[in-house]
């Protein structure tokens, strides 16, 4: 059964921004985001707190929270890969933070440099002191559909992984598809795994587009009642760690096809088609979206 309305949680400051080669100014990042806030989402993700020698990008993450104009109805969480992350960004007064981890023990070696046990306690960890100070917390799982440095990833261990968060109190548990391997059916099967563990209400889908799948397994997602989808504007995005990791799903294709199936994630299109021009144009680069082009940036 296909849900009626979606929560459409937008990446694209972060995952978008963390993988282009330009670092963009602070002012920059800041108009878009302001731009964002505009447009009625309840969460956008607008940076990180990483080591800036491996992600050079999101140096400056912690000066937006204090630059942006806020929207009372938007949430602006924060990617946190260890404690200090997650305390930096709770002193900022960060109301939201993701806590990420994989199935892969090679994917977790390269992108946070520890083992997937020990992600794990990073996590614990984490959730305990966000518990104590009042912040949600949302969990991330890499390489749900296919990992660069392992091939294909055991649907049962990404379901106990997704089981582990959200018994430790995230409220929500993203399966992302960092590469982009995945395709409908494997979607499909995925879901139904994890879903043996956690309600559909705590389920959202982070979907790469680098082999052109994402729309058709955010379809398969919505056929299982999923509604919760991550999307980035203009489909940028990619994780610096995951070889060959292109964008995110596009945020205004992902619209576009609810549109057309009557479903409302309370965002309008055009104006998404617009935040999508100017951030490509501060990048000096075209979007991948199709609607964007087909919408053009006059309107
Ligand atoms: P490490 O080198 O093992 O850490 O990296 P360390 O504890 O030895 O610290 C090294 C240096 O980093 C030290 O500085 C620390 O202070 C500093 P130095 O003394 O050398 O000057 N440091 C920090 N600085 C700022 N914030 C922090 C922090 N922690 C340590 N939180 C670490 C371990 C986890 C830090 C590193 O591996 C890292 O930052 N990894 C993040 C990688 C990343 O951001 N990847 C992309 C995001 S995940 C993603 O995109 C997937 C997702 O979209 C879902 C999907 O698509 O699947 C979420
Ligand atoms: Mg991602």
């Amino acid at each position: 059964m296909f849900p009626k309305n979606v929560n459409i949680y937008e990446v694209g400051p972060r995952d978008g921004l963390q993988n282009e080669k330009i670092i963009l100014p602070l002012k920059l990042k800041v108009e878009f985001i302001n731009m964002l806030s505009k447009c009625s989402y309840k969460n956008i993700e607008i940076g990180s707190f990483v080591s800036s020698k491996w992600v050079p990008q999101m140096e400056n993450s912690g000066e937006l929270f204090e630059l942006i104009k806020k929207n009372p109805s938007t949430s602006y969480p924060y990617l946190t890969p260890n404690y200090y992350g997650a305390k930096t960004a709770i002193e900022k007064g960060i109301k939201t933070i993701c806590v990420f981890t994989t199935a892969s023990e090679s994917f977790s070696k390269k992108n946070t440099n520890c083992t997937v046990k020990e992600s794990q306690k990073r996590i614990e960890e984490i959730v305990v002191l966000a518990k104590k100070e009042g912040v949600k917390v949302r969990g991330y799982i890499s390489c749900v559909l296919g990992c660069p440095y392992e091939g294909s990833i055991n649907f049962e261990k990404t379901a106990q992984l997704a089981n582990f968060l959200n018994e430790i109190g995230c409220y929500e548990v993203s399966l992302g598809d960092t590469v982009g391997y995945g395709t409908p059916l494997e979607v499909k099967l995925l879901i139904e795994n994890v879903f043996k563990y956690i309600d559909v209400d705590k389920v959202a889908v982070h979907f790469h587009d680098t082999y052109g799948q994402a729309l058709a397994n955010i379809y398969s997602a919505l056929e299982l009642g999923v509604y919760n989808i991550d999307s980035s504007v203009g489909g940028l995005g990619g994780c610096p760690y995951a070889k060959g990791a292109k964008g995110n799903v596009a945020t205004e294709d992902v619209l576009y096809m609810l549109d057309g199936m009557k479903i409302n994630s309370n965002i309008d299109l055009k104006s998404i088609v617009k935040v999508s021009w100017f951030i490509h144009k501060a990048l000096d680069k075209m979007p991948s979206s199709r609607v964007a082009f087909a919408l053009g940036n006059k309107i």
